[in-house]
């Protein structure tokens, strides 16, 4: 599992990005900022495989029985879901985005955006011939991955339709992030109480979530409806707190394996689930439909704040509603 040392530097836009070889050669691109924060890439499905703070401290979870090896996805970072959600629909499992390689995109269009950040990645995936036999559309999935001043990682992706022939094309979406939690049982999940869910585990029955907090004491695979552009995830352990914004993404996925089936997962550790919690932002309940000539935007933010939570220093009102 080491990494290649040789590195190439390609001037990206304003500040250059460091693109070298990863695991089993596998090209990822690395972001750094001045104090100290940094991110990786890899083309292999545009999957954020790394996010650590000022520290240097891992904040995404990546399993240590991951596979990098093609067409298998990567277990942990952010695995991209596009164009279809889990098995809502008929291509294979959280469609094909996550496993296909991505190229750099050295000239994106003009991406507004009020933010001075510099530090950024342009990521570029277009429909194959290979890929219109199986959802016959064309379209571009271009992804930005930003590394803020503070630390913050940024996802944004802009998918268009280019069909040509004046159809239509409709998916869902979403950002898997795994979440590095010191211990599952520590963890609470605030701004998703009282929300209607669909239940993975019960045939995608529609629930109400009940008043509190949101905690982990078994398997859960939800998808949460309608939620607050806001979620935090706070682990009380290690006294850090995610915080999740994002725009264009209705839905929030909250999934943790548990014993049961990480022992039937080849690439996860029979107790890694007690370190990990995915919370990811989606587009499921209403599918996106565009036009031909159409884009579609969605984005989220991740901030890890350290927190006293114990000692009242984190007011969780506060971590939701404040900017
Ligand atoms: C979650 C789904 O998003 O991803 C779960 O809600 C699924 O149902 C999980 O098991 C992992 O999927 P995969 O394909 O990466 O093993």
């Amino acid at each position: 599992m080491m990494s290649s040392t040789t590195a190439v530097t390609a001037a990206i836009d304003r500040v250059p990005v460091e693109i070298c070889k990863g695991i089993n050669g596998l090209e990822k691109v690395v972001l750094r900022e001045a104090r100290g924060s940094s991110a990786e890439v890899y083309l292999f499905g545009g999957h954020v495989t790394s996010w650590k703070n000022d520290h240097g401290e891992e904040l995404l979870f990546i399993s240590n029985k991951a596979i990098f090896k093609p067409p298998k996805p990567i277990r942990g970072g952010i695995p991209i879901c596009f164009p279809q959600f889990s098995n809502h629909g008929s291509l294979e499992q959280h469609g094909f985005a996550r496993n296909r390689f991505w190229s750099i995109d050295t000239n994106p269009p003009p991406f507004p955006t009020n933010s001075p950040t510099k530090t950024f990645v342009d990521l570029i995936l277009k429909s194959t011939e290979e890929d219109m036999k199986i959802w016959p559309h064309s379209f571009e999935f271009r992804l930005r991955v930003t590394l803020g001043p503070s630390g913050d990682l940024m996802l944004t992706s802009r998918i268009r339709n280019n069909n040509t022939d004046g159809k239509p094309f409709t998916f869902t979406f979403a950002y898997h992030t795994y979440f590095s939690v010191s211990d599952i049982s520590e963890v609470r999940v605030e701004g998703l109480e009282t929300l209607d869910y669909l239940d993975n585990l019960q045939n995608k029955q529609r629930f109400t979530e009940q008043g509190d907090a949101i905690t982990f004491e078994s398997e859960v695979d939800k998808i949460y409806l309608s939620t607050p552009t806001k979620i935090a995830i706070l682990d009380h352990e290690k006294k850090r707190t995610f915080v999740i914004r994002k725009d264009g993404l209705p839905d929030a996925v909250v999934w943790n394996p548990w014993d049961k089936k990480a022992k039937a997962m080849a690439d996860f550790g029979d107790d890694e689930y007690k370190h990990m919690l995915c919370v990811e932002a989606a587009a499921v309940e209403k599918p996106i439909t565009l036009k031909p000539g159409e884009e579609w935007r969605g984005r989220q933010e991740l901030s890890a704040v350290p927190s006293s939570y114990c000692s009242g220093q984190l007011d969780p009102q506060r971590v939701l509603l404040g900017s």
